[in-house]
């Protein structure tokens, strides 16, 4: 593995398309003691439609704190990230809150469900929320959970769920709307080994099927290894991107 910083991603045959987000030599400190703590240190990374991007990192190192700029959950200290070369920093609240209810998907090591919705109404009410129609919301709830194979429990509550259970429900929420780029932080921390994989499947098959853009964050190397490209983040920067077999063709 090399350790020489990549900053920006270094020019390979998909730089020549244009990329979805780029970010810009961000840094972000947070107040410590009164003291500012500088957590990121200067990461530039582009990210194109379609891929499956691997964070990885020690605790600490900064990878959920990365995730929340990329989100717009929270505003960087220096840098820039342009999506499709529009600057984010420039977004008022309303806007960045817009982009993260209409363009973005969440999934969370928690699962984060509604305890007192049913499988079903986790993923078809926030599509209503959104103005979809009550039936084709529920139509869309339906095929999500159909392909993630849990059509069966959609009228389980939480509680009646096994954990890869509830992360297939999440997954289904998070894909609903048809955003433009996937969040996921440790979205296979709660679950053991076998069912970490078999989520795993249905959250790359699902990003393949939906032609989304995925981040995930994972402490889990047999997961990074699963992705298009995998991104070490040691010290507030990140490392040179490690590409898997299946996106060798991609490389210069
Ligand atoms: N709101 C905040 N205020 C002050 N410090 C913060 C804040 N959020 C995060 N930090 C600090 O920033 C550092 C990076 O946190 P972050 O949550 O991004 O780490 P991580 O890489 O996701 O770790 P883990 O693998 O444990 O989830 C930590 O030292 C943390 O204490
Ligand atoms: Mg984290």
């Amino acid at each position: 593995m090399q350790t020489t910083t990549a900053q920006p991603t270094a020019p390979t045959a998909t730089s020549t398309k244009e990329a979805l987000m780029e970010v810009i030599d961000l840094h972000k400190s947070y107040l410590s003691g009164g003291r500012p703590l500088e957590i990121l240190k200067g990461v530039s990374l582009h990210i194109y439609r379609g891929e499956s991007i691997a964070l990885t990192g020690a605790s600490g190192s900064g990878k959920s704190t990365l995730l929340s700029l990329l989100a717009g959950l929270d505003r960087v200290t220096q840098g820039q990230i342009l999506l499709r070369g529009d600057a984010m920093q420039a977004w008022d609240e309303d806007r960045l809150a817009r982009w993260r209810r209409e363009e973005v998907g969440f999934v969370f090591q928690d699962f984060r469900l509604v305890k007192s919705f049913t499988a079903l109404e986790n993923v078809s009410l926030p599509l209503e929320i959104l103005g979809w129609d009550g039936q084709k919301a529920r139509q869309r709830a339906e095929e999500l959970l159909e392909h993630l194979s849990i059509l069966p429990r959609a009228h389980h509550f939480p509680h009646q769920l096994s954990g890869g259970e509830q992360q297939r429900v999440a997954i289904a929420r998070a894909y609903a709307h048809r955003p433009l780029l996937i969040f996921a932080d440790e979205p296979t921390g709660n679950l053991d080994p076998e069912t970490s994989q078999q989520v795993l499947d249905s959250l790359l098959n699902i990003n393949d099927e939906e032609q989304t853009t995925l981040i995930m964050v994972t402490h889990d190397m047999s997961v990074a290894q699963r992705m298009k490209r995998h991104i070490p983040l040691r010290a507030g920067r990140l490392e040179e991107d490690i590409r898997s077999a299946k996106d060798e063709g991609a490389k210069a």
